[in-house]
């Protein structure tokens, strides 16, 4: 019972400091003090957490003066300073797979993408556009005509539907049609009956619903996607002609899978190499009409500069 209580006081005052720690847009502020006392006393990785975000950036600083970021070098390249940065860094570090990463994210942070305060996260944050909103939407107005489908992947409830048709005249027969995780789907609908909206926001079952769309949004979701664009349009019969992909962390690197800390989510995530995903829409007709970045946004890998990204990435690709 000692060896609790001073773990949780350890904890809070650890807690009472902790900000965003992970450069912009990373790791924000997590309330562990609003935890409750239990969970904080008997897990230990909650106090690695603390430790793993303080580490990463500090790290990521140094990461970002090239002749200082030379000191680090021994944590990637021996033996012990590979073992040192694993047990210091935890989850901050390579994976085969998304599934993998998730697992071992859910350790440090049980909160990924159907926890409720997703949700609500993504409709609060939709209400004023956002940097990377505006190539999308000067791009997007003109297309809107008719009846239309746009097929927004990883569409959450709805959130860019709520947000961007204040700013466009969605003509009758035009359909904003979404695919998610089922349980956001199943809140997606909801919302969508109590707003009005359940003509015009529809959701799919699979990602073959794509087929035949004119518009493909994928905004803020590629990356947990074990796919890449490209290989996910390949399965599709008849592939949209135009297609956003906005918000994605692409990396100067090879494609690597990670664990993203959100601060108040953490999830698995791939950080897919840019050029591969130029060549490959290239490989499948696509050119690119404009690419901007999304600067509100970024991902650190710590120790490998060239696998984050400073500024999140957005392509408007049309065939
Ligand atoms: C950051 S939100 C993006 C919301 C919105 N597109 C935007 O840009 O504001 C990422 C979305 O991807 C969804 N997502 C994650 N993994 C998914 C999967 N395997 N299949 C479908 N959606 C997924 C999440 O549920 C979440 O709604």
């Amino acid at each position: 019972m000692r060896k609790q209580e001073l773990m949780f006081a350890v904890l809070k005052q650890l807690a009472a400091a902790e900000t965003d720690i992970v450069g912009k847009g990373v790791a924000k502020v997590v309330q562990l003090s609003k935890l409750p006392q239990r969970t904080l006393a008997i897990n230990a990785h909650v106090l690695h957490r603390t430790i793993a975000r303080r580490v990463a950036a500090i790290i990521v600083k140094i990461d970002r003066r090239p002749r200082l970021a030379l000191l680090l070098r021994p944590l990637r390249t021996t033996a012990v300073g590979r073992w040192l940065a694993r047990r210091l860094l935890g989850y901050y570090r390579f994976y085969e797979t998304i599934a993998e990463a998730e697992a071992s994210a859910s350790k440090y942070l049980d909160r990924s993408h159907t926890h409720p305060s997703t949700i609500d996260r993504q409709l609060s944050v939709s209400r004023r556009l956002r940097v990377s909103d505006y190539p999308v939407l000067f791009y997007i107005r003109p297309l809107l005509t008719g009846d239309r489908v746009l097929f927004d992947l990883g569409g959450n409830v709805g959130n860019l539907f709520y947000c961007y048709r204040r700013y466009c005249d969605l003509p009758p027969g035009f359909r904003w049609r979404i695919l998610d995780l089922p349980q956001t789907m199943e809140a997606g609908r909801q919302l969508a009956f109590e707003r009005g909206f359940a003509n015009t926001l529809e959701f799919a079952s699979t990602l073959q619903e794509a087929s035949g769309s004119d518009i493909l949004l994928l905004s803020g979701a590629a990356h947990y996607f074990d796919q890449s664009l490209p290989e996910m349009l390949t399965t599709l019969a008849d592939p949209p002609p135009h297609v956003f992909i906005n918000r994605a962390p692409l990396i100067r690197g090879d494609t690597c899978v990670t664990v993203q800390d959100a601060g108040y989510v953490m999830h698995g995530c791939k950080l897919f190499n840019v050029e591969a995903l130029q060549a490959g829409m290239r490989k499948l007709g696509y050119r690119v009409v404009d690419q901007w970045e999304a600067p509100e946004l970024s991902l650190h890998v710590p120790l490998y500069p060239e696998c984050s990204a400073p500024a999140y990435s957005g392509f408007y690709f049309s065939r």
